[in-house]
């Protein structure tokens, strides 16, 4: 951050939805639905949302060429008014609009820089008015990693402008940031060859729910292309498969948490390398990406 003691324009506390363009939204749709388990609260002829639980939806389907990551929504601690006027005081252009879609009737938004990707602010969704829980549904969206063609300033924008706190580097091509207790909501890996969405991450309750998901996704011809295994930063215990449109899509448990931002380490766990540990640049080796050993080195090429 540029400067450590400035205060943000806005501050994000929680990832809120990330949309994706698909050519075939009723096969995305019964993978989400069908594979996953997410509930689908909305359709269109021409999209979907989908959830896992209160909000209105954190996946966004809209019909077009396969692209990922074509919005992410993010809820902010400020109300819309005054974090549009904190905005445009900081020189961004903001549109607030009522026209988004379903769940979400008044959005900020604003252009990532670098990518042009539309961000959507919110205070809140609409409720999903999902109560049921079946078994296998992951419990949350947990982060959205994307490429970037410049890390430095991708960095600033989302710590100086947004609130977001820096978790951890991987030696100087991938950074990790969390806007609340999660050790990241949002990651960015510098490429000049690549752009759009590196993977997204949903959440399983422990390892026992996700190898029982894991057993679906195999039954329905999904298959791993990385892990189990477990990261060094953020020491999520991670897998990574394809959606049928090609997108990488984690699932995760055991994600490390800050539950006291003042102490600046993550809630100690047995895996951890040191004792406290909190946010450190990580040297680009093969127990940084996973512990337990086997590395998919198409996941680090940028
Ligand atoms: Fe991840």
């Amino acid at each position: 951050m540029s400067n450590p003691d400035a205060q943000p324009a806005v501050r994000v506390s929680k990832l809120s939805y990330v949309g994706f363009e698909t050519p075939d939204v009723a096969r995305m749709t019964e993978y989400y639905h069908g594979v996953l388990d997410f509930e689908l609260v909305d359709s269109a002829p021409d999209g979907a949302f989908l959830t896992t639980g209160a909000d209105h939806h954190c996946v966004v389907l809209t019909q077009g060429e396969a692209k990922a990551r074509v919005a992410v929504g993010y809820e902010i601690w400020e109300d819309l008014g005054t974090a549009q006027q904190r905005l445009s005081d900081a020189g961004y252009e903001v549109e607030r609009r009522t026209d988004i879609g379903p769940g979400t009737p008044d959005v900020l938004v604003l252009d990532e820089p670098g990518t042009d990707v539309p961000l959507h602010l919110i205070t809140s969704q609409d409720p999903s008015g999902v109560r049921d829980t079946p078994p296998l549904r992951p419990t949350k969206l947990g982060h959205v990693a994307s490429f970037t063609p410049a890390l430095a300033p991708m960095q600033d924008f989302y710590q100086d402008l947004l609130g977001f706190r820096w978790s951890d580097t991987v030696g100087d091509f991938f950074v990790f940031l969390r806007c609340n207790a999660d050790h990241h909501a949002a990651n960015f890996m510098a490429s000049g060859k690549y752009q759009g969405m590196h993977h997204i991450a949903y959440e399983m309750r422990d390892p026992a729910h996700l190898i029982t998901m894991l057993d679906r996704l195999a039954a329905n011809d999904y298959r791993l292309h990385w892990g189990p295994g477990r990261h060094g930063p953020g020491h999520n215990l991670f897998t990574y498969h394809k959606d049928p449109d090609g997108n990488t899509i984690e699932l995760f448990t055991q994600l490390d948490v800050i539950h006291d931002e003042a102490k600046g380490y993550w809630e100690p766990r047995p895996w951890h390398e040191t004792t406290p540990m909190g946010p450190r640049t990580w040297e680009v080796d093969l127990a940084t990406v996973n512990a337990w050993g086997p590395v998919n080195h198409e996941m680090l090429d940028h």
